[in-house]
């Protein structure tokens, strides 16, 4: 059956897209798995970077079954791409969506994501969702439709607070049906190795334990190139320092779900 992860994290330019396209990316290619890539960001730079051109709205459409309190339909909004994963394509009327969806609250919202994957359970092996920097009806639902939340964590006092935040909305989940077995891993990302960053990550891992993953994510310039270009991180470049980091942390993501 297919597992969910999304990656997410209330505070802007942390990695999340990067995290998602990438490890899509290596899921496909060098674990050989089925991957349909969710973009629940009006952003639409996991979109973008998959290179996806359509008119359709995607998560937009999917997320509207809530105005309507209809069953959500998904399989209409994937779309093939060149890099061997699937997507259901972002695009900035997701914005509009999520205004209406905060004012016309007549049906159901939290599980429309999650009804509309269950539609294709056996079709993926993984799901990866990237969520936009807010938490807004659509992150709610990628949060809620997943087995597991992974948070990039950018050393520093104004990202703990994003982080904190997440943990009380995720404990305030886990005491609904809904909600009650989602995990939440973080991981250290945008990560430079010197001595001051060495300490810091050293109180990062006293503070939040258990939840942070041992592996990290170093700074790499190849991930700023990669955004000026077409395609995922390590389709582009296969073997520098932060497609490496990524690798192991995939590698430590699919044991915390085995
Ligand atoms: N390991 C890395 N090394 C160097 N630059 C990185 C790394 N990870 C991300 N970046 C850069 O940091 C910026 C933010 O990354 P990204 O877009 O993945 O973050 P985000 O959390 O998705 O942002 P947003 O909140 O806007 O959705 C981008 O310019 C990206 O290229
Ligand atoms: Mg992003």
């Amino acid at each position: 059956m297919m597992k969910t992860i999304c990656i997410a994290g209330l505070k802007g330019g942390i990695g999340k897209t990067t995290t998602t396209t990438t490890l899509a990316y290596l899921l496909q290619a060098e674990k050989e798995k089925r991957v349909l890539l969710i973009d629940a960001d009006c952003q639409a730079n996991a979109t973008m970077t998959y290179d996806v051109e359509t008119s359709d709205d995607g998560i937009a459409d999917i997320m509207s079954y809530a105005l309507k309190g209809d069953t959500p339909e998904i399989k209409s909004h994937i779309v093939t791409t060149d890099y061997g994963v699937d997507i259901v394509p972002s695009s900035p009327g997701l914005q509009v969506v999520n205004g209406r969806l905060q004012v016309e609250k007549e049906h159901s919202q939290i599980d429309v994501l999650k009804r509309a994957l269950s539609e294709i359970e056996n079709e993926y092996d993984y799901c990866i969702i990237d969520c936009g920097l807010q938490l807004d009806i659509t992150v709610l639902n990628a949060i809620c439709a997943s087995n597991l939340v992974l948070s990039p964590h950018k050393i520093g006092g104004f990202e703990e607070q994003g982080s904190d935040v997440l943990d009380e909305i995720l404990i305030q989940l886990s005491n609904t049906d809904i909600g009650e077995n989602i995990s939440l891993r973080r991981f250290v990302t945008l990560f430079r190795k010197n001595k001051t960053m060495c300490n810091f990550l050293l109180a990062t891992q006293e503070k939040y334990d258990s939840t942070l993953m041992p592996s990290y994510v170093r700074e790499s310039v190849q991930v700023i190139k990669n955004s000026m270009m077409s395609g995922p991180l390590p389709y582009n470049f296969k073997n520098c320092i932060a497609v490496k980091d990524y690798r192991q942390l995939l590698d430590d993501v699919l044991e915390v779900m085995a």
